[in-house]
């Protein structure tokens, strides 16, 4: 297949790759739906992929077990020094894992197809988009790739011959014989081989031996976070974990709102919120990833990087999040849920008994066991669905909008069970970098190497995506501050949902109900909202937020307390274990 390209770099770049990957075909990805079906053809042909009856043009793939979260301790920050990847990178000097890691890929692609694709994130031509060609041996990669991202000729076009593009380079590593197939299993290497790297100087991306979310789309987490922060560094601009929403108050005014929460605590159900509290709406602009800059006002505009959200399954139901279910229901690529017998997907918060016998994500038969406790999920804690952003109900019109939306507020936010109230907005801009970073959450299934349960600090929930010293990050924060007329500054909030009773029970329904909070915001926005001044920021006054049914006055206060002693030994953390970390 000849090359729709004359950009030299590129054809250089495929070419280097071809040769070490050795092969037996190279594709170029067009981006098309006969593209995607051929793709997809491929893998349920091969028995890697489940057709479901119940829901037009989904597929279900089971993934490995050594390969089903993003694996923090495989991930690394190749740059120069090892000071420039900071204290809470993995870094490797980038000579050295490159003669590692070009033996691993030498010949690893013998027996497959090579895919080259052209995609950008961002709305194509869009002055803040950047365009990424990822060469994969996988063709699940491709089939996300096409929903994720926008995959295509057009992506060339824009390119043209001289047009700068992030080298994204990925092998599942698993080669094959001749006459060898993969039997229906999921292909990758061993945990000890995979490697998920990244070289921020030369902005290039090497993933190997994992073909699962943010390790093997590497549009994502790799390039639209870890390699993106580092030239936002660089141009004066944001790449950000965040989601952006837009709500509309009962008078028809609207605000945008980017919050940032760490992996699995709540961007994809607050971005697709169906508000509570009559005469509210809220729509979604992305629900991942944030990509701001500086306008001509000196406010900053957001972009949603993606096309299509890669979203946890488990607790997402008609009632949690009605918007994601019905993104849900046709061209949509399920991973490690579980699967009906009559064809559909399952999974542990779906909001209904399992319909019958089921086949686990492992692959295995499952029954449901209600007086077994430690019955293990029939969905992996971290299974997700791939859906087209365009066919969610509450996604905002201008959500492609090549200019981005004006930011009107922060959030950050967490687990935690404790200590940190349900709200409290920050004095000022640089209050709220210290708010951002010292968040911390439990951490959740969304990678694969740590401990449940356990709380640590995740500043700005940029902890595994920051391609840079931390340090020099919150740095980038305050001179972003700077850099922005105090009055075009979003507010910045700290938000809490997870807080739990000594019993081990939510003190806050959340979902719907945070619209309860979110009102508050935008009327802190406008400077109308009815505040206290605490040592920690500004709180909501008695009444200023109404309590949803079910909460108690008593519930509200503890919700709206300051817990003297907790923030107490925060302080202590804060100042003997975090702060020094970063110089
Ligand atoms: P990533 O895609 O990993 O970055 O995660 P995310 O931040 O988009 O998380 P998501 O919205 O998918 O939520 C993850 C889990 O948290 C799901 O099981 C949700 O049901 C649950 N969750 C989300 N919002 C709330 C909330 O307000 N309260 C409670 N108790 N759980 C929530
Ligand atoms: C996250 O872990 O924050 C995700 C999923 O959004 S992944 O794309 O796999 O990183
Ligand atoms: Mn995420």
């Amino acid at each position: 297949m000849s090359a729709p390209t004359n950009n030299p770099r590129l054809l250089a770049w495929v070419d280097e790759a071809s040769k070490m990957t050795q092969p037996d075909h190279i594709v170029w990805c067009d981006g098309s739906k006969a593209e995607y079906d051929a793709l997809i053809k491929i893998t349920v042909d091969g028995g890697m992929a489940t057709p479901l009856a119940k829901r037009p043009n989904s597929f279900l793939f089971r993934s490995d077990p050594s390969d089903v979260a993003r694996i923090e301790n495989r991930t690394f920050i190749a740059s120069k020094t090892k000071d420039d990847a900071g204290p809470t990178n993995n870094w490797v000097d980038p000579v050295a894992l490159k003669k590692e890691m070009r033996k691993l890929f030498t010949g690893c692609m013998r027996g497959r197809t090579m895919y080259v694709i052209p995609f950008s994130m961002g709305p194509v031509g869009s002055p803040i988009a950047k365009i990424g060609i990822q060469i994969t041996d996988s063709p699940y990669v491709v089939t996300n790739m096409h929903i994720m991202t926008r995959v295509g000729v057009r992506v060339l076009e824009v390119l043209g011959a001289s047009g700068e593009f992030v080298p994204c380079l990925h092998s599942i590593g698993k080669p094959l014989l001749s006459c060898q197939d993969d039997a229906g299993q999921w292909p990758c290497a061993p945990l000890e081989k995979k490697y998920i790297a990244h070289f921020p100087e030369e902005k290039t991306i090497w993933s190997y031996g994992s073909g699962y979310g943010g390790n093997a789309l590497l549009g994502k987490k790799c390039l639209a976070l870890r390699i993106a922060s580092v030239i936002a560094r660089e141009e004066h601009w944001m790449a950000e974990h965040m989601l952006i929403l837009k709500i509309t108050s009962p008078e028809g005014k609207s605000k945008h709102i980017a919050a940032a929460f760490p992996s699995a605590c709540g961007k994809t159900n607050l971005a697709m919120l169906v508000p509570t509290i009559p005469g509210w709406k809220v729509e979604t602009i992305g629900d991942d990833i944030a990509w701001m800059k500086p306008g001509k006002d000196g406010r900053l505009f957001g972009i949603n990087p993606e096309a299509g959200f890669f979203g946890v399954a488990p607790g997402t139901s008609i009632d949690s999040n009605p918007n994601a279910m019905r993104s849900i229901e046709r061209n949509t690529i399920f991973t490690n849920v579980a699967l009906t017998e009559d064809s559909d997907v399952w999974w542990e918060g779906i909001g209904y008994d399992p319909p019958g016998k089921l086949i686990d994500w492992t692959g295995k038969p499952w029954i449901q066991d209600k007086n077994n406790k430690s019955q293990s999920p029939a969905a992996h804690a971290n299974s997700r669905f791939t859906a087209p952003a365009a066919q969610c109900p509450s996604i905002a019109p201008e959500w492609e909008d090549p200019a981005g939306v004006p930011i009107d507020a922060f959030l950050f936010g967490g687990r935690r069970p404790s200590t940190i109230p349900l709200v409290t907005q920050a004095f000022s801009w640089n209050h709220g970098v210290f708010m951002g970073s010292i968040a911390g959450s439990e951490i959740t299934a969304a990678a694969l190497d740590l401990k449940i349960g356990t709380v640590r600090r995740d500043p700005f929930a940029m902890l595994p995506f920051c391609g840079y010293h931390m340090g020099d990050y919150f740095a980038h924060w305050v001179k972003m501050g700077e850099r922005t007329p105090p009055a075009s500054q979003p507010k910045v909030f700290y938000v809490n949902w997870f807080r739990k009773t000594k019993e081990g029970k939510w003190l806050w329904p959340g979902y719907g109900e945070n619209s309860r909070v979110l009102k508050w915001i935008f009327e802190r926005c406008d400077g109308v909202g009815e505040a206290v001044e605490t040592p920690i920021g500004f709180m909501p006054a008695i009444g200023a937020i109404k309590p949803p049914q079910g909460v108690s006055e008593e519930d509200m206060k503890q919700l709206l307390e300051v817990d003297v002693e907790g923030w107490k030994a925060e302080l202590e953390d804060i100042r003997n274990n975090h702060y020094p970390k970063f110089g």
